[in-house]
């Protein structure tokens, strides 16, 4: 089967302050050294690989202080040219989701407040005519109702469990509007049978590759961007007919975070007829 690929808007912040000052997931230890300048060559690198395939990307200015600001996923969900603004569970991050609300502002959205814990698209995910919205660990499940009424899609809520996999983008990634790729083992029992349900057909990844957050994956329909430490994810990939497009975010990883949580996804107005084509 051919997937053909949609040309995506992006928004990223460059790691300019980047650095593990705190810990408010499993994978950060402040105690541990990290190299800036490296996080900074490969979040380039991912940039690159964005516009070589044709998509544009647009950045925001990273503010001092801040390190975690790079996690671009966590500062809106944007969809049909609104972007609701996301309000952070931990406080650290807290002045980040201002500075993101002023970008949207400023580029035309219209923007809407959020009324609980949401931590955007690290936590939904828009997939075809649903918005997956992940909980457990960040996002508040009452958010999940806001979502609903905003975007006018279902929501389907997911339970998270593994707190190495707190945001629903660490262990679920969208393929394409009829397919995911996940690590059921991140799921409660009962999410797990509604990803059945929606998905049969979904890429099951292993353990190995969600452990090097593999499935912290960008896709357009087509290029799957994963980190490339993810191989058996990859091949799987290949397999079912996608591109898979290894980059190494390594230092970036120290935090928690890929190549998806790097990239917010920035669906105009024009979104619904654009996806609807592929
Ligand atoms: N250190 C950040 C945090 O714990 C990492 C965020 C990763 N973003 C994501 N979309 N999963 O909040």
């Amino acid at each position: 089967m051919t997937h053909t690929p949609t040309s995506r808007r992006y928004l990223m912040c460059r790691p300019t302050y980047f650095a593990v000052d705190y810990a408010i997931n499993p994978w950060m230890d402040p105690t541990a050294p990290v190299d800036t300048d490296l996080a900074i060559r490969q979040w380039s690198a991912l940039r690159q690989v964005y516009l070589d395939l044709g998509h544009t990307v647009d950045e925001i200015e990273p503010l001092p202080g801040l390190p975690d600001m790079v996690f671009a996923a966590n500062g809106a969900t944007v969809v049909d040219g609104t972007a609701l603004a996301v309000q952070f569970l931990n406080p650290e991050r807290a002045d980040e989701a201002p500075a993101y609300a002023a970008w949207f502002e400023r580029a035309g959205f219209e923007v809407q407040q959020p009324k609980a814990v949401n931590e955007g698209e690290g936590d939904i995910l828009l997939a075809g005519e649903l918005l997956l919205a992940g909980t457990g660990f960040r996002t508040a499940h009452t958010a999940h109702a806001q979502v609903q009424e905003i975007f006018g899609r279902p929501v389907v809520t997911l339970q998270l469990v593994d707190p190495r996999f707190y945001h629903l983008d660490t262990a679920l990634c969208v393929l394409d509007r009829q397919t995911v790729a996940y690590l059921p083992e991140a799921f409660s029992p009962g999410s797990r049978a509604v990803l059945r349900r929606l998905f049969p057909d979904a890429v099951i990844a292993r353990p190995a590759d969600a452990e090097v957050l593999g499935l912290n994956a960008v896709s357009d329909g087509r290029h799957v961007v994963l980190p490339s430490q993810a191989t058996g994810l990859a091949a799987a990939l290949r397999e079912r007919g996608y591109e898979p497009i290894g980059v190494d975010l390594s230092e970036l990883r120290k935090a928690g975070g890929g190549p998806k949580c790097c990239t917010l996804e920035v669906r105009g107005a024009e979104s619904r007829r654009e996806e609807g084509k592929a």
